[in-house]
């Protein structure tokens, strides 16, 4: 039988290319997901994570191999390896974003101890993509992904593909793709049993499946399994329902059972089509979303499935997205798992940007098809494929590689390719298309999908002017809403979710690209209440006033216009006591977004320079009816440091993080976005900080991490800033 076991524990580590002489002493002990070296959020130079590193791992095995075949999977390292086992080479792979196995088996001490050695190169190898010419974001070494211990019988399953189709007829067709290998050296028969699962109830069914088949030694072969599924409950953005699909492989003679798989999938269908619109499950959507990048602060791309459907959560319910492009390559399958588990819909693409290199490079780049297409094509929030290096120029040969190849892997779901001009070869199915004209333009295909807007166009730093704040929010807000006015388009993904760690070619200097409507820590910038005031009032109520309420911020003074990110029908202004009167959404600017924001005129008398300032107090109506309000302190000084873990129970794994984040407030719970005093942390219990400490607030916001070590207990954490008292947070290790 197959046995998996999570492989992230006990590795050693040393920051250099050192052979079996060097001492474990030498070595530190570290648990995976692992980054090569740890960084301050910004001001740092992306060569000092570029070197040769050695991880070392000593083990027994588990449990007996009792006959099975024994892999090593790596769910990704950045950016290339060598793997050995007991001083012989088992495996290599090239590039930082896709899994790759090592079959250990014909190396193994089955009853001593082994010695793997993973010696990783994270230097931004020209030959590998995305790399050759200059890239805008950083890729952080180490073996920043899972790594897990595969047992499996000589005859095994290598891939389990679902497809449906025909999911809004009365009976869905659903087809099983199985592809069993036979490793050992004689001829095997075996027979298949497979089924089909509600996950949220008990409704089971089996799957039709042929008899006995014999594969010859190191034979393969993909057997089709159809049925039908009545009246499946959809996958949706609002219901993602999901199944599961099992099949079991016996022996021979029937009885034994040698291999079990299964895998998440979901009855769905999405289809951009030639009229230019996107639909879900037969009814129109227009795509609204955001670009993420997979890196954090600190620790780069080594975050555990914590933090990844943290990032999810935010894009889904905080921002209100319903897309999100995972930008520039694949990300971590826990990540995608959360997209499928909540109802955010997927771009995903392969690892590029804007350079081509030569016919090595881009085997490499169609092997990332591959394996992209491979390990996630079971994803239901998955709609489209990017098979393009991210704006890189026209290839016709290596594009129509790319797009048969995809279509070949996946016949269900549609191609894109991001570029840059619409003069362009278009060899996909979605002419997907960043759009920097600071508006939408006319499409010249369609289906045409936008995936990147803003951006460079209009960096803007949490704790900018405040109009350059405003402004930044608009630009998003004139986009969605021109967008969503043009039927010919099919939805559009902002640049960017996330601000980001890049190279010094890009950015501000500091090493950042302050694109994101929410900084580096995803704390929010104003742009991302213009996303997520466009979520439904039912949902929740959303009110923020685009201001700090102060005199002399802005050019020339005051607070006029005032820019209110609401989803209420209405809102009253305050002014100190007064009514300033009561404000609709301001649908002449914005005719098409569901919730346009609201711009207050006429502020300048209360608002100017030299006159006297009062508190501003905003209240948001729906259906008539106060449900949310903002008070905005004319005279704000810091009244209290506010540190609040994301989570208030952690695993005591080892790899469990969550998000720690500290803000100085006025009285009413408003960021102050100059406070940038520094605070201090002191950590008690069995887990770690990670991040800047002491640390100079940024914005008046930032975050560190917690990260569990291995025993259970209670971790507090002090942060202690001048003039203000202390705060608490505790979390429970479990
Ligand atoms: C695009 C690119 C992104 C990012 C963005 C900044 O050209 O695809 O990766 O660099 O510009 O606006």
């Amino acid at each position: 039988m197959r046995t998996n076991l999570p492989f992230n524990h006990d590795w050693l580590f040393i920051a250099a290319d050192v052979g079996d002489e060097t001492p474990d002493s030498a070595f530190e002990s570290v648990i995976l997901p692992h980054t090569n070296k740890l960084f301050p959020h910004h001001n740092f130079d992306n060569l000092e994570y570029q070197f040769i590193s050695t991880y070392r791992k000593r083990f027994k095995l588990p449990e007996p191999r009792a006959g099975r075949r024994i892999f090593l999977d790596f769910d990704a390292a950045m950016i290339a390896c060598e793997v050995f086992l007991n001083g012989v080479k088992v495996g290599e792979h090239e590039g930082g974003y896709t899994p790759f196995s090592c079959d250990l088996t014909d190396y193994l001490d089955e009853k001593g101890e082994n010695r793997l050695v993973v010696r990783l190169d994270s230097r931004e190898r020209a030959d590998i993509p995305p790399f050759g010419f200059v890239v805008d974001y950083l890729t952080f070494g180490g073996i920043y992904r899972d790594v897990r211990l595969r047992y499996v019988e000589p005859l095994h399953i290598t891939n389990l593909c679902v497809r449906t189709a025909n999911v809004l007829a009365p009976t869905a067709d659903v087809t099983l793709l199985v592809t069993v290998q036979n490793q050992s050296p004689q001829t095997q028969t075996f027979t298949v049993e497979a089924s089909i699962s509600d996950t949220t109830s008990d409704s089971k069914q089996a799957i039709p499946v042929p008899g006995a088949v014999t594969l010859n030694p190191l034979e393969e072969t993909t057997l089709t399994l159809t049925e039908t599924w009545d009246r499946p409950a959809l996958w949706s953005i609002d219901d993602p329902h999901l199944y599961r699909a099992e099949v079991v492989l016996r022996s021979g003679a029937g009885s034994s059972q040698i291999d079990r798989v299964d895998t998440r999938f979901g009855f769905r269908e999405a289809e951009f089509r030639k009229d230019g619109r996107f639909y879900l499950n037969g009814q129109p959507l227009k795509l609204i979303g955001l670009n993420r990048h997979q890196t954090y602060p600190y620790f780069g791309a080594a975050a555990p499935a914590r933090l990844q459907r943290k990032d999810a959560e935010i894009i889904k319910h905080e921002l209100g997205c319903n897309i999100v492009r995972t930008s520039h390559y694949p990300q971590a399958t826990s990540f995608l798992d959360h997209c499928d588990q909540i109802g955010l819909l997927v771009f995903e693409e392969i690892p590029g940007w804007q350079h081509i290199g030569d016919r090595d490079w881009q085997g490499i780049t169609l092997r990332d098809v591959e394996a992209m297409i491979l390990r996630d094509r079971n994803h239901p929030s998955i709609i489209i494929w990017g098979v393009r290096i991210n704006e890189s120029q026209d290839d016709e040969a290596l594009y129509r590689a790319t797009n048969d190849l995809a279509h070949k892997l996946d016949p269900t779901r549609p191609t894109g390719g991001v570029r840059y001009f619409l003069d362009s070869q278009f060899l996909e199915d979605v002419f997907t298309y960043n759009d920097f004209s600071n508006t939408i333009v006319e499409p010249k295909y369609v289906p045409h999908l936008v995936t990147e807007f803003s951006g460079h166009m209009f960096p803007t730093k949490s704790f900018d002017q405040e109009e350059r704040l405003i402004e930044h929010a608009l630009r998003h807000a004139r986009i969605q809403d021109k967008q969503l006015g043009m039927s010919n388009v099919a939805g559009a993904i902002g640049w960017c979710a996330f601000d980001y760690n890049t190279h010094k070619e890009f950015g501000s200097g500091d090493r950042i690209c302050y694109h994101g409507v929410m900084d580096i820590w995803r704390l929010p910038k104003y742009a991302a209440y213009l996303y997520s005031s466009q979520i439904s009032p039912s949902v929740r109520p959303v009110l923020q006033a685009a201001t700090i309420w102060s005199m002399g911020d802005r050019s020339a003074g005051g607070n006029d216009p005032l820019v209110v990110f609401s989803n209420c029908d209405e809102i009253d202004v305050f002014i100190g006591n007064d009514l300033f009167g009561r404000f609709q959404p301001d649908r002449e600017s914005f005719p098409n977004l569901p919730h346009p924001p609201f711009q207050v005129n006429g502020l300048a008398i209360f608002s100017t320079w030299g006159r006297r300032l009062v508190d501003l107090r905003v209240v948001g109506y729906l259906d008539g009816q106060g449900v949310i309000e903002q008070h905005i302190e004319s005279s704000p000084i810091p009244s209290a440091l506010e540190l609040r873990p994301d989570d208030a129970v952690l695993d005591a794994d080892g790899m469990d993080m969550t998000r720690l984040v500290f803000r100085i407030v006025d009285r009413y719970g408003n960021r102050l976005p100059f406070a940038t005093q520094v605070v201090s942390f002191e950590i008690d219990g069995p887990a770690d900080l990670i991040g800047e400490n002491p640390f100079a607030l940024v914005g008046g916001q930032a975050a560190l991490y917690v990260r569990a070590r291995c025993q259970p207990g209670t971790v507090t954490v002090r942060a202690r800033t001048p003039r203000l008292p202390e705060a608490v947070a505790t979390i429970e290790l479990r």
